[in-house]
């Protein structure tokens, strides 16, 4: 089963307006010649027009990195579905650690927003992964398993425009200690045996998984070269053109050159 490689870039919380449209046109002329595999962008919010309206003439897609579930409301200082799709976005990052974290964001609630993007036509990145200590008290599969269980079940994958699982270890965020290939490469497979349990084997061998937690140019091609990796989801390295776009084109002998506004 061959599956086409995802690159995709969440700033979190960084880039101003004019900050995040020059790394936007700068991604968008070193990433012209890449069309065996697929590129999106996770601005802020504020700058989801912006840098959808700079890429629009490309192959790049541009992504929210949350969303509300429901449609509209009294909901102070949230966003909904339809809002990032009108911005400009046709992907979604739902469940990140960092807003399991810092937001209080439970299996509950990520289950009402993955069946709200599903509603609503909006594609998902679906982020799991296992804290430092649960590692260390060897409960991976456990967690692994009851995230995506607890979530996706009661979902027909049909459902989904594109589901899209990312697999971020909370201890690989932001801290440089990258997962070995060997040990992404074992949670990826573990990941898509229990996709599927939920689904069928034919839908989870179609199902592409992201590594993210310190991808760098340096180790792209290692951890991307795995069989069950499909791509990457990247923090810090995606805030740099000259990094992302040599992540994005990680095994090819294409000079890089960035293009300077
Ligand atoms: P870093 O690449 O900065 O470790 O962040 C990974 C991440 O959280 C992407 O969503």
């Amino acid at each position: 089963m061959s599956r086409r490689m995802m690159l995709a870039g969440n700033w979190k919380m960084n880039k101003t307006i004019s900050e995040a449209i020059n790394l936007a046109v700068r991604l968008k002329y070193s990433c012209n010649s890449v069309n065996d595999r697929d590129i999106v962008l996770c601005p802020p919010y504020t700058s989801l027009k912006p840098v959808a309206e700079t890429v629009k003439d490309s192959s790049i897609e541009v992504g929210a990195q949350n969303m509300h579930h429901q449609l509209s409301g009294p909901y102070t200082g949230e966003v909904s579905p339809e809002m990032i799709t009108d911005a400009g976005a046709d992907w979604v990052i739902i469940g990140h650690s960092e807003r399991r974290q810092h937001f209080s964001e439970d299996n509950q609630l990520l289950h009402e927003k993955l069946a709200t993007a599903a509603r609503e036509e909006i594609k998902v990145i679906f982020c799991v992964g296992e804290t430092e200590q649960q590692r260390d008290e060897g409960k991976v599969a456990e967690v692994l398993t009851s995230q995506l269980k607890e979530t996706l079940s009661g979902l027909d994958h049909p459902d989904f425009v594109e589901l899209v699982i990312a697999y971020e270890p909370v201890w690989a965020i932001g801290t440089g200690n990258t997962a070995t290939p060997e040990q992404a490469n074992q949670a990826h497979q573990l990941l898509r045996q229990v996709l599927a349990d939920i689904f069928t084997a034919e839908i989870a061998g179609q199902i592409r998984i992201l590594y993210g937690g310190s991808v760098k140019p340096h180790n792209a091609a290692q951890l991307l070269g795995q069989s069950d990796i499909d791509g990457a989801l990247v923090g810090g390295a995606s805030l740099a053109a000259d990094d992302f776009t040599a992540i994005v084109k990680f095994d090819t002998e294409e000079n890089i050159s960035i293009v300077d506004f």
